[in-house]
């Protein structure tokens, strides 16, 4: 699977199966957060993988985040605001997102989760000061047809067009792109 397959293919998965993630196949996927550009090559984050049952409960009280528990795997993406003010945030969740990528080449689902309290994750997995908790990912084969809130929000609110979101030159200037949209919803 090359990088744009991986990128098209991808959708987020809210059901999965039992099945564990191979331990060679999960340290991949960190290794594909590790390299990840940051600002400065600061690096800014630390990830905490979180298998245990009764932990993740506790991480899937958010009311968008119920199946949470379900995942075999649930990443927990922090960054160091100290260490790099202005860029922990935007270097941690592009770590986290080529984590998404590397899972999907993987065969695995995964989730973006903020849905969450951020002192009590904080206090649950023990994070200290000046670490933020970003976003939380769910990860773990995906169990066929049982996204139905995947289903309603791409119903509700399908992915905008290229013409939408580009402009040539200055904002709101159009680019003019013919073939608009091949990569439905
Ligand atoms: C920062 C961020 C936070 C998200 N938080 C949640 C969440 O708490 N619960 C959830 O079910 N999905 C969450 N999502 C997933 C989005 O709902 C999903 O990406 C969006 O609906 C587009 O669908 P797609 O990922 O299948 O393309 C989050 C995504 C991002 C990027």
């Amino acid at each position: 699977m090359d990088a744009f397959e991986a990128i098209t293919k991808r959708r987020s998965v809210r059901s999965y199966l039992e099945d564990p993630i191979p331990r060679s196949v999960l340290e991949r996927i960190l290794e594909a957060g590790r390299l990840a550009p940051s600002a400065m090559n600061l690096q800014p984050w630390h990830f905490i993988v979180v298998t245990d049952k009764e932990k993740q409960r506790a991480l899937s009280t958010g009311r968008f985040a119920r199946f949470l528990s379900e995942a075999p795997v649930v990443i927990v993406g922090c960054g160091n605001e100290r260490l790099s003010p202005k860029w922990y945030a935007i270097d941690t969740a592009i770590a986290l997102q080529n984590m998404v990528i590397a899972a999907t080449n993987e065969g695995l689902g995964s989730c973006w989760i903020g849905s969450f309290d951020e002192m009590e994750v904080k206090k649950l997995l023990k994070v200290p000061e000046g670490y933020r908790v970003i976003a939380m990912l769910a990860l773990g084969y995906p169990r066929e047809g049982k996204d139905l809130i995947g289903k309603i929000i791409s119903k509700v609110r399908a992915k905008k067009r290229l013409n939408e979101i580009v402009s040539a030159e200055e904002f709101g200037i159009s680019l003019n792109i013919k073939n608009d949209s091949t990569q439905q919803p």
